[in-house]
């Protein structure tokens, strides 16, 4: 971590949750302390209203899972940018690893979302993994650079812009990647943002860890050089210890 790059601790809810219980997390996430980070909850399409309502006046903000790369028109199921910013939301996850398996996302296709958010004035949090064949192919850093190279667009500023590290096979299985893969992973996804965009914006960016983060193993993860935060799915729809992962950033 530099001193310029404040820490994001962001929770991934998934298809989780209902009103009620959506909004109790939501007041017990913005009831606790966290200081030295940003909070940003995620909460699936149709939760957001009610969350952005809980956490009004409160530090934490809310983001969406994904959006379209149109304004609008005849994209059934789908939502745009802007409604997304018209609901309240200041980021967007997009090219999760979940949303390339289930709905078979491109590079491309989370290239043309990137762009469709930073129009409408979002925080994209673009997410990167290689899958554990990658991993035990020794492919793992030339499939994060065609992601990168792929996922991202000319337009990428440090403010603009959230790059999420996330193994595949780390995600919801227990297993994380060991301090040493990571750091080297942060590493080459910096080096490739500093030669196509430049130093000013590769010191800038935060490049989040995901992939069962939790209590137990926040602080070790949240402490390895160029980590600059993390996305949690499960450990982030309990506040307790979603803010202790928060209360872990260094
Ligand atoms: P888990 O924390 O449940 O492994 O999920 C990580 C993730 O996919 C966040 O986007």
């Amino acid at each position: 971590m530099t001193m310029d790059r404040i820490p994001l601790i962001a929770g991934n809810w998934k298809m989780n949750g209902a009103v009620a219980e959506s909004v109790a997390l939501a007041r017990a996430v913005a009831a606790g302390v966290a200081p030295g980070c940003e909070l940003l909850v995620c909460p699936p399409a149709v939760l957001i209203p009610p969350v952005v309502a809980a956490l009004k006046g409160s530090a934490v903000a809310v983001g969406g899972q994904d959006c379209h790369f149109a304004e609008s028109g005849a994209h059934t199921g789908d939502i745009a940018a802007v409604m997304l910013v018209d609901a309240g939301c200041s980021h967007v996850i997009l090219g999760h690893s979940e949303r390339r398996a289930d709905h078979g996302e491109s590079d491309e296709l989370v290239r043309a979302k990137t762009e469709a958010a930073h129009a409408a004035g979002l925080i994209a949090i673009v997410c990167v993994g290689e899958t554990l064949a990658e991993r035990d192919g020794g492919e793992t850093l030339t499939r994060i650079s065609s992601q990168i190279e792929g996922s991202l667009p000319d337009a990428v500023t440090a403010e603009n812009t959230v790059i999420a590290y996330e193994p595949v096979w780390a995600i919801g299985t227990g297993r994380t990647a060991s301090p040493a893969d990571v750091e080297e992973v942060h590493a080459h996804i910096r080096a490739d943002v500093e030669r196509r965009f430049g130093k000013g914006v590769a010191a800038g960016v935060r490049i989040l860890y995901g992939g069962s983060m939790k209590p137990s193993n926040a602080a070790e993860l949240l402490a390895i050089d160029g980590v600059d935060g993390g996305l949690i799915g499960g450990a982030s729809l309990k506040a307790e210890d979603f803010l202790s992962i928060a209360t872990s950033c260094p």
